[in-house]
């Protein structure tokens, strides 16, 4: 290939134009640098995917996914009834995003693909964060990012069998706060060294930055709980390939396993049980509301994780 002599070739698309909605960029920010390694055709995309990869050069998540579609998605969150007014904005969540895009996080696939990464991902989180309820005005899905931190602790969560990997903090608490709410010493010690916080002694950052909370949701759901298993990530957009235990154990690619990777026990295996369905009817509203259509969610036992087994059986998974 000719450019490749120089290393890279440039191309500047004239989607930039599309991005200045969300006023986050000048349309040079947005320009696509393509090379090729190795034979394959990587790239970069400004601010928003960094480094060269493969997935970079796809739409990004602020191509596909605007301010309105935010917005629409979490409309009720500045009510004066909510928790967290003013606290969750579109603007954190693409600049926690982009800080994964490049790693495939709403970029891999085609845009139907990508469009329900981002809407299973903010499925979690919207049920997670939700005070809607049974007779809420909008609906009880219409209330996502209502909160950002448990209101009412009953403890500190300081588990002292951590005390020399994850030691508490003195006068630190580590109730739930965030986006996918994150509880314990060790979860904070462990997710602040995956997003390089100093999370154990500054759990509060979690409720005081909203990019610092959506960026602590997208690492868990890129980053695999144990050596040797897949990410949420990877088993919904299907990289991922089951072994014959996962067969037996009933875990199939799909949304189901992504609550089965982040929950556990607490979710799966337990039948059609509320906690479940409640997640799912999040992602399929968002399915909806982003004009993807929830039957591009595919059949019951993709979706579901009802009948597996966890890949991390109790007791202490996350919650
Ligand atoms: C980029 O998008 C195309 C479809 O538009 C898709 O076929 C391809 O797999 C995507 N690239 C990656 C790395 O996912
Ligand atoms: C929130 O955290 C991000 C990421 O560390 C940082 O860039 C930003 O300045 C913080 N915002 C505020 C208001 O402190
Ligand atoms: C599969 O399951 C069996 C029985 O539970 C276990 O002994 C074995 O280590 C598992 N294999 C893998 C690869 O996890």
């Amino acid at each position: 290939m000719e450019a490749s002599s120089r290393g890279f070739a440039k191309m500047c698309l004239a989607i930039c134009v599309l991005t200045m909605a969300a006023g986050l960029v000048s349309a040079a920010d947005k320009e696509i640098i393509v090379k090729t390694v190795k034979g394959e055709k990587v790239c970069a995309q400004g601010w928003e995917c960094k480094g060269f990869s493969k997935f970079c050069c796809n739409q990004t998540i602020s191509d596909i996914f605007q301010t309105y579609q935010f917005e629409n998605l979490f409309s009720k969150r500045n009510s004066p009834v909510a928790n967290a007014v003013g606290f969750w904005d579109y603007r954190s969540f693409i600049l926690a995003a982009s800080l994964y895009e490049h790693l495939g996080f709403g970029t891999t696939g085609g845009q139907t693909m990508q469009m329900k990464e981002i809407a299973a991902f903010l499925g979690h989180v919207g049920c997670k964060t939700s005070c809607g309820y049974g007779v809420a005005t909008g609906g009880p899905l219409a209330w996502g990012l209502c909160f950002n931190k448990e209101m009412s602790p009953s403890q500190k969560y300081c588990d002292e069998n951590y005390k020399y990997e994850y030691p508490c903090a003195p006068g630190a608490e580590y109730y739930g706060r965030g986006a996918l709410p994150i509880y314990w010493n060790y979860n904070y010690g462990a997710i602040g060294e995956g997003i390089k916080q100093d999370l154990l002694h500054h759990p509060e950052y979690v409720e005081q930055n909203a990019t610092i909370a959506f960026q602590a949701a997208i690492y868990r759901w890129m980053t695999p709980v144990k050596k040797g298993q897949p990410s949420a990530h990877q088993v919904f957009v299907g990289d991922w390939k089951p072994t014959k235990n996962d067969t037996l154990a009933k875990r199939v690619p799909g949304f189901g396993a992504t609550m089965n990777l982040l929950y556990g026990d607490y979710t799966c295996g337990q039948g059609d049980i509320d906690p479940m369905n409640n997640i799912i009817s999040h992602y399929l509203y968002y399915l909806d509301l982003l004009g993807v259509g929830r039957e591009q969610a595919g059949p019951h036992e993709v979706l579901s994780c009802a009948e597996q087994a966890p890949f991390n059986p109790t007791s202490k998974s996350s919650s």
